[in-house]
Parts: structure tokens; C-alpha cells; sequence
């Protein structure tokens, strides 16, 4: 061994802590005062009080474990990282760049470019004393109306699982710790502290945990994400952070994972069960651990080998991460740097859903265009909640009184960005309040650009999949006058189109960030030109999902409404009302559902337009050694601009495998116009494979799999055979 070794270094400091050291750094408290004032200071929420204090050393965010200075181990301090470096109380600093949500990642399916934004908030987050982020979220968006879509990686586990494995590691590329969640199923916030989420065990395995299971793999060359966050709810009847099926047979039995797993804030509910099933650490209240554990630890209840190797699982990522032996001073903020990243993500994860050629618009173009709706005279939303970044530079549009959890909208303008690209054409802003104003402006014009927009936060899921607050109507308003429109969304996840054969283009722009003005002026005038691709179905309506509502929480007499969803949820906890959510679609996730039943959807997976056409050659298919295989297929660039284009291979796998076609690879590619590109697909054999229950592995269908080669997952272009298993 030497000595960086990172199982010597950890075994050496466990050998050498106490007791109360070890139950120390098992047992994590919030780093940030709730005072009254505070924005957090919701009521109920981690069930803080007034009274509160950060603890002494803590620099102000969501988490903090405080350090044990005799042996060198750090104070921990963890902030939230799903679009940028968080700070839900103000503390110095801790203004952020606030990044693309992660389904506008997602829609880039660019893994080196999601690496990059991981890097830069690692970067950010050690300027801000941080060294555990709380992020990325893989969890499936099998509820579209999830208020934390926004966190979410998309429908499907392969994809979600890559895109959240990059942020991951970018973020441990700078010697942040960095935690995947919220392991497993949190499919939805309503009742999420009660809901039960009832999947099969194959479809776990081949949904959700596939996702979780790529995210975490250990190739052996960087250190693989060292931490993993539960989930607040039941999985098959068990709380995530007390389930030992999750926690030890799969995560650290089947997958050999040998970080550490925390508690989400709140999510344990016990002691000696969530010590033996492999809860590392407890946050935020040491309700379950510090003094309770160590009572557990002496009586014996839990052996004092698995104390120790919680505190080994921490220290030993600690040590491979680079922070426990982080000398290095916080380093200056990189702002500028950050931003560009952030217009790249926006530049390339917005998703051009239609259009009739009515873009780009010329950068000469020197007519009329009526900018309506959704502060784009000044702002883009972002998602609200623990992933709510404070943004640098101010919130343009000030928040609701007596919001529970922050939102923000982050300063960068549309209409300001559009006239600076379109120096000749008169841009005018209608704020879309009154239909029939905004008609009128739109009337007055040669362009209409309608920004719909639709706000979402953790704790909440959306009512439905329509536009808030009149905005359909808005659409159709501005349609009918006969002005070529363009609806712009800036939403959560994907939202109902039933405006669609009304309007001239659509663009999915979901929460674009802080650059997103700039990126959207940029694709509506072909300074770029869009490639995104859309990481999950647009439905025609709702009926069509497996479940055409949300789970309902049971209701609690008097204590209905949003404003009192978190003191209900608490209640209804304590009274026992726990609720099942049946994922009885089994295997049938997101387009998956559509295709088994033939549905007709608006926009599906995978979809995304360009300004230019791509043609697709013959393919081949040639096994690889792990079994796997390497699809190769040219592709030609046959319009008059630059683009790139995101190739998909979808597998249909021998009947024996009974699974429906799934996403399997892709490769983007890059090309001038009348260039021709290869593209290489790596298929590893796990894609090729189904779970085998009564086996417990993975299994290598054997046969013949389809191949398709697609623009998306309904526009096939190439389809090949190959033998599986040869
Ligand atoms: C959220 C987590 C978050 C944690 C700390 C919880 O309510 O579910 O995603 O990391 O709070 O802010």
C-alpha cells in the first residue's frame, strides 16, 4: 500500500478516533441559521425553530459536519448542485452562476460539456468553502409533473444516468466530494415524505436503478462519485434510508460501491435499522444518530465494525476526492467563465421542436417583432426549492411574499438580447397579461416570439401539464391575428402543446439559465443553430400517461393547500397515513409507454430540429469484446449551415428478453456544410441486457437484436440486425 492509499489513510484515522469522533462525522446538522425573516424559515421545514444558530465553523448552507482538527479531517460543509453552487440563506459569496436545469443538460446529450459545468461548480463551490456537493438527481421523470423535473435527468435511465455521471465527476475533478440522489423512486413531492413507491424489482433495476447504477459505475480511472443521498420515501414498503435492499444488497453488494450514503434532510426515521442496513450519515438534526447511535453502538445493537466502516466510507472518499489533504487556498471566483459554460448548455440543450421555416430570423431582418410574456423584457425563471441558486447579479423580478422555499428569475433578458442581434428590426415588449393587448401589439407586428413560461419548485408538483395562468389562450390570442408566432418555453419539464398547428415554431428552452437570453437571441437568429434533443415525451394529452394524475396524499381535515403542503406532509407522517403509488407500467417508462400502446404524442423523445438536414448512410454493427457492440453509421450535412446532429441507436432485443425497445447509445456530431462525419456508437453489453430476477444479474440477450439508427426515437433512418452474444 502506499501512503496516498485511500483505504491505509482512511483505516489509519478510524484506528486512531474515539468514540465520540467517530459518531461525530457520522452525524450531520444544517450549516445555516433560520432566523425569523429568513427565506427558508417555512414552518415545519427539517423541522427547524427560530431559536436555530448555524454551529460554530459552519459557513452558512444546507450542511455541515464539523471536523476533528487533532487528526486532520475537515469540517464537511454541503451545498446543493443541481444547476450552480446554492446558498438558501444569504451568506458572503454566495452568489452563483445559475446553470441550465438539468433537463436543458440533458437535451444537449453532450457528456464532455456537462463535465465542464461540473468542473465549474466544483471550482465555485471551493471559492465558497464548500467541499460536499448535493448533486446531481438522477431519478427518472416518470411523473412529468414532478416539481423537481427541472433536477431530473429525463425519461430514460441510460441517458439520465451519463448526463448525471458527468456533472458528478466534473464536480470531483476540482476535489469536491460530490452525492447522487435521491436513491430511490422519488418519483413526485406530493406526500413525498409519505408516499410508498411500489415498482417491481426488474423494473428497477432497468429503470431507476439503471440510471443510478451508470452514474455510480467505478471505472478505476477518476474516483467515482463518492457519496449517494436517499430518497424521503418508502421503496416497496421500506424507507429508503433504512432499506437494505437498496442500501446494501444492491448499492453496495451488487455494485461494489464504496463511498458513503447520507440521509436527504429529514429522510431517516430510525437508528439501529438505518445503521444496519447502510446508512452512512443523518442529516440535519442528529435525531437518529449522534447520541441515539452511540447508545446503540455500546449496547451492541449495532457492532461497532459498522461504525467504523461508515466513518472508513467517508474518510477514504474524502481521501481519494482530494479533500482531506486539501491544502490549497479557496481559489477567486470564475464568474465569467461560468457564464459561458452556462450559454453553451443553453446554446445547445435548447430544443427546436418545430418550425415552418419561419426561422432563424435574418440577422438583417428589419421588420416589427412583439416580444410577449414571462418578464422577457428582463428575466428567465429558474426552478425553486434546495436547488434554487442566488443568483449573481439579482433577481429581476421579485419573489412572492410568503414563498416557502426560494425561486428566482435570473437577470438576463430575451428582448434585450434579440435587439442587440437584430440591430434593424424594432423589437417591442407586451408583458402577455391581457390576451387581447398582447394580440394587438402582435397584430401591429411581422413576428410574434409568445415566452411561455411555467414556474415549478421541490415540494410541489404541478397541477397539470398545461401552461399557468392563461398562457394557452395567450398562444392562441396572438396566433389568431394572423402574425407568424413563435412560442418560446421556458418550463420545468414538458408541458401540453394543444396550440401547436397554430403556430409557425416551438422551442423548448426549459429553465435556460443565466445566459439564457443570450442563447435564445443566438438560436432565433441562426448564430447558432439548435441541436438539443428532447430527454422526455411530449404527450397530446394527459389521459394518455400511465397515470393520468398525480398519486394523491390522503387529505387531512382543515389542513388543505399548497401553503401548508410541508406542515401536511409532517402530520400526516406522524398519523401514520402512509400512501402506495403503483408503477404498474412496469418496464413501459416514458416513450417506452407511448410506443407499446401506440400512442400518438406531440413531440417524442429524442426530437429535436435543425436549421439544417442530416442524411444518414448504411450502418454496420460490430461486436465488441465485452459483448457489447459498435454501431458506425456516416452522416452527411446537406443544408448550407453548420450543425451538429445527436445520433440515437434504439435496440429491439430477441423476443426471449421480452423488454421493449430501448435507447442503447448515441454519438453527436459536429458538421460543415456537404461534410460527411462517421458516427461511432459504443453499446456496452449491460444495454444490451435484461435483469434476470430469479438469477440476480444482468443477462446478455442471445440472438438476433434490431437496431434502429434514429433522428429520435420515431424517426428512424437506418435499421440493421446483429447477432447478440457472438
Ligand atoms: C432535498 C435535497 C437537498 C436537501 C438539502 C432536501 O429537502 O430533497 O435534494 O439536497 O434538502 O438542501
Amino acid at each position: 500500500m502506499s501512503p496516498t492509499d485511500p483505504d491505509a489513510r482512511a483505516a489509519e484515522l478510524v484506528a486512531a478516533m474515539t468514540l465520540d469522533e467517530k459518531i461525530q462525522l457520522v452525524t450531520g446538522f444544517l450549516g445555516m441559521p433560520v432566523q425569523e425573516g429568513a427565506e427558508v424559515g417555512g414552518e415545519g421545514l427539517f423541522g427547524l425553530t427560530d431559536e436555530m444558530t448555524p454551529p460554530p465553523g459552519a459557513v452558512g448552507s444546507d450542511g455541515f459536519v464539523p471536523g476533528i482538527p487533532r487528526l486532520g479531517i475537515p469540517a464537511l460543509q454541503l451545498a446543493g448542485a443541481g444547476v450552480g453552487v446554492t446558498s438558501l440563506v444569504p451568506r458572503e459569496g454566495g452568489e452563483s452562476v445559475s446553470f441550465p436545469s438539468s433537463m436543458s443538460q440533458t437535451s444537449t446529450w453532450n457528456p464532455p460539456l456537462i463535465r465542464e459545468f461540473g468542473r465549474r461548480i466544483g471550482h465555485e463551490a471551493r471559492a465558497q468553502g464548500i467541499n460536499v456537493m448535493l448533486g446531481a438527481a438522477c431519478n427518472l421523470t416518470i411523473e412529468p409533473r414532478s416539481g423537481r423535473v427541472f433536477e431530473y435527468h429525463g425519461e430514460d435511465p441510460i441517458l439520465s444516468g451519463t448526463i448525471t455521471r458527468e456533472e458528478l465527476l466534473g464536480t470531483q475533478d476540482e476535489g469536491v466530494v460530490a452525492s447522487v440522489k435521491h436513491y430511490a423512486a422519488n418519483f413526485q413531492e406530493t406526500g413525498r415524505f409519505v408516499v410508498n413507491s411500489v415498482v417491481s424489482e426488474r423494473a428497477l433495476r432497468e429503470g431507476e436503478l439503471l440510471a443510478f447504477e451508470v452514474a455510480l459505475a467505478d471505472d478505476g480511472e477518476v474516483p467515482a462519485p463518492g457519496a449517494v443521498m436517499t430518497s424521503y420515501n418508502k421503496l416497496n414498503g421500506v424507507y429508503a434510508s433504512e432499506n437494505p435492499y437498496l442500501l446494501s444488497q444492491v448499492l453496495k453488494g451488487d455494485w461494489g460501491f464504496r463511498g458513503w450514503v447520507m440521509s436527504d434532510w429529514g429522510a431517516a426515521h430510525s437508528t439501529v435499522e438505518s445503521a444496519l442496513a447502510g446508512l452512512d450519515q443523518e442529516f440535519p438534526h442528529a435525531h437518529w444518530y449522534g447520541a441515539a447511535l452511540k447508545a446503540a453502538v455500546e449496547s451492541g445493537e449495532v457492532p461497532h465494525e459498522r461504525l467504523d466502516d461508515m466513518n472508513h466510507r467517508i474518510l477514504r472518499t474524502l481521501a481519494i476526492v482530494g479533500v482531506l489533504d486539501d491544502t490549497r487556498p479557496a481559489p477567486a471566483k470564475e464568474t465569467a467563465a461560468g457564464l459561458e459554460t452556462a450559454q453553451r448548455i443553453a446554446e445547445e440543450g435548447t430544443v427546436l421542436l418545430q418550425n415552418d421555416g419561419v426561422l432563424p430570423i435574418a440577422p438583417g431582418f428589419a421588420g416589427s417583432i412583439a416580444v410577449i410574456g414571462s418578464h422577457a423584457d428582463v428575466a428567465v425563471p429558474s426552478g425553486g426549492g434546495s436547488a434554487a441558486v442566488r443568483p449573481v447579479g439579482g433577481n429581476p423580478v421579485p419573489a412572492e411574499e410568503g414563498a416557502d422555499l426560494p425561486q428566482y428569475w435570473l437577470p438576463s433578458s430575451p428582448l434585450e438580447a434579440l435587439r442587440a442581434a437584430l440591430p434593424q428590426a424594432e423589437v417591442r415588449f407586451d408583458g402577455g397579461g391581457e390576451a387581447v393587448a398582447a394580440a394587438d401589439l402582435a397584430a401591429r407586428s411581422d413576428l410574434a416570439i409568445v415566452v411561455a413560461s411555467q414556474l415549478t419548485m421541490e415540494h410541489f408538483d404541478v397541477p397539470d401539464l398545461h401552461l399557468p395562468d392563461g398562457q394557452d389562450a395567450l398562444v392562441s390570442a396572438v396566433a389568431a391575428t394572423g402574425t407568424p408566432t413563435i412560442v418560446v418555453l421556458e418550463t420545468g419539464g414538458v408541458v401540453l402543446t394543444p396550440w401547436s398547428s397554430e403556430v409557425s415554431a416551438v422551442l423548448a428552452a426549459w429553465y435556460p439559465g443565466h445566459r439564457g437570453g443570450e442563447a435564445l437571441a443566438a438560436i432565433l437568429t441562426g448564430a447558432v443553430n439548435p441541436s438539443g434533443k428532447t430527454p422526455a415525451t411530449f404527450p397530446v394529452s394527459e389521459a394518455d400517461l400511465p397515470h393520468p394524475e398525480v398519486f394523491p396524499m390522503p387529505p387531512l381535515p382543515g389542513r388543505e393547500g399548497p401553503a401548508q403542503l410541508t406542515l401536511v406532509n409532517i402530520l400526516t407522517e406522524q398519523q401514520g397515513a402512509y400512501f402506495d403509488a403503483e408503477y404498474d407500467e412496469e418496464l413501459l417508462l416514458g416513450y417506452k409507454w407511448f410506443e407499446a400502446h401506440g400512442t400518438d404524442v406531440a413531440f417524442p423523445f429524442g426530437h429535436g430540429l435543425s436549421y439544417t438536414t442530416f442524411e444518414y448512410g448504411d450502418a454496420t454493427a460490430v461486436p465488441r469484446p465485452d459483448g457489447g457492440l459498435a454501431v458506425t453509421v456516416p452522416v452527411s450535412n446537406r443544408g448550407e449551415r453548420r450543425g451538429r446532429e445527436i445520433v440515437q441507436v434504439y435496440a429491439e432485443l430477441p423476443a426471449e428478453a421480452a423488454a421493449p425497445r430501448r435507447l442503447v447509445g448515441w454519438a453527436k456530431l459536429e458538421l460543415e456544410p456537404g461534410e460527411t462525419g462517421e458516427a461511432v456508437i459504443g453499446i456496452p453489453a449491460k444495454h444490451l441486457s435484461t435483469w434476470s430476477v430469479e438469477a440476480q444479474r444482468w443477462v446478455l440477450a442471445s440472438g438476433t437484436a434490431r437496431l434502429d439508427v434514429a433522428a429520435s426515437s420515431r424517426d428512424v433512418r437506418v435499421r440493421l440486425e446483429a447477432e447478440l452474444g457472438a
